[in-house]
């Protein structure tokens, strides 16, 4: 018998603290940076994002998504035998954000780590799960895209500091004798590390170089618009469908006019497309099971319905999940 995963349970959570473009414009002011509502919204479509407090970590975040899919999904912590956590943003340096997940959800025993593609993340997470499950390795995973983009963020950087936000995002995967997910397209390209980066590094009890977020989002959005019809179309080709075979295109939610344009090149409606950034901004890992919990929850995706997930990131990493739900 073929073993197939399948997602039985999505959740999500995003910290109280909630940024409008009005709040962040008056608080840059006081640091003598300008910026203002008409340019973030016009550029890039978000208008509202959410910021932890100090004290809360990624596995904080992701301890209510998890708990939340678990619930969905009708599963207790301790039937689960993998958690991977899409983070770069993790709690320490080491143990993984996962393993203290893992504990803080009392789910002691499976198999736990971290897969670091910061907004790639959650494809990639979902991939290796997806393996995992169909190899026999594991039968129940809970896969956490977990971000705290806040933290990394230069508030001196008008160009950076007002896209990104945090939160978390969740599912519940588990073998099936049904077809879940159906392809998976990754790839990265690792010659463009320099376009999006936080350089530093940790040594001899300092943090050296720059621990802040640096983009050059020109070539970022230049990049992100070709290769995501690239992953989108790959993996629709090695599951022998078509783009009008989506139900719902799942994009990462960095800025609206990549959206836009890859629903354009893959002739799909936005009125197909799930659309978030306006309210979470730029979550990385994060965003793309925000948005799909988001669609759950408020019954526009159904089960049974097919989905195109695409993420890119830095790395550069990007790729596609084609799933029925
Ligand atoms: N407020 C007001 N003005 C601003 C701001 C701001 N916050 N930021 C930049 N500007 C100014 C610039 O200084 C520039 O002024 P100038 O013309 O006088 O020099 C002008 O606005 C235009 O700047 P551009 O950089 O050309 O603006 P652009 O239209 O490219 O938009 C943006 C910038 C939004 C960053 C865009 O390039 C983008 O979205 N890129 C992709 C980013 C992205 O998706 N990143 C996430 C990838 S996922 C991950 O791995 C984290």
């Amino acid at each position: 018998m073929t073993v197939y995963s399948r997602i039985t349970g999505t959740g999500s959570y995003l910290p109280p603290r909630r940024i409008t473009n009005a709040d962040l414009v008056a608080d840059l002011a006081t640091r003598g940076i300008e910026t203002s509502d008409d340019w973030i919204v016009e550029r890039t479509g978000i208008r509202a994002r959410h910021f932890a407090d100090p004290g809360v970590f990624a596995s904080d975040l992701g301890l209510e998504a998890a708990r939340q899919a678990l619930q969905a999904a009708g599963l207790t912590p301790s039937e689960l035998d993998l958690i991977i956590v899409a983070t770069s943003t993790p709690d320490m340096v080491f143990p993984s954000t996962a393993c203290i997940l893992q504990h803080k959800l009392g789910a002691a025993g499976g198999a736990a780590f971290d897969v670091q593609a910061v907004c790639s993340g959650f494809v990639y997470a979902l991939t290796v799960a997806d393996a995992m499950i169909r190899s026999g390795a594991a039968r129940r995973a809970l896969v956490v895209g977990a971000e705290l983009f806040s933290r990394l963020l230069d508030f001196q950087d008008r160009t950076t500091c007002v896209l990104f936000g945090d939160g978390a995002g969740a599912v519940v995967l588990e073998a099936s004798e049904q077809p879940g997910i159906l392809a998976s397209d990754l790839h990265a390209d690792g010659r463009h590390v320099g376009i999006l980066c936080v350089p530093g590094h940790v040594a001899g009890g300092q943090v050296l170089g720059d621990p802040l977020l640096k983009m050059d989002g020109q070539a970022v959005f230049k990049l992100a618009v070709g290769v995501l019809e690239d992953a989108a179309r790959a993996a629709l080709d090695k599951a022998g469908r078509t783009p009008q075979d989506i139900d719902w295109l799942i994009p990462h939610q960095a800025n609206i006019r990549i959206i836009q344009s890859t629903a354009r090149k893959l002739r799909l409606p936005m009125e197909r497309v799930v659309v978030t950034v306006d309210q979470h901004g730029n979550t990385s890992a994060a965003s793309i099971p925000l948005a799909l919990d988001a669609g759950v929850r408020d019954g526009r995706i159904r089960p049974g319905q097919t989905l195109l997930l695409e993420g890119v990131g830095g790395g550069f990493t990007w790729g596609a999940v084609l799933l029925n739900l």
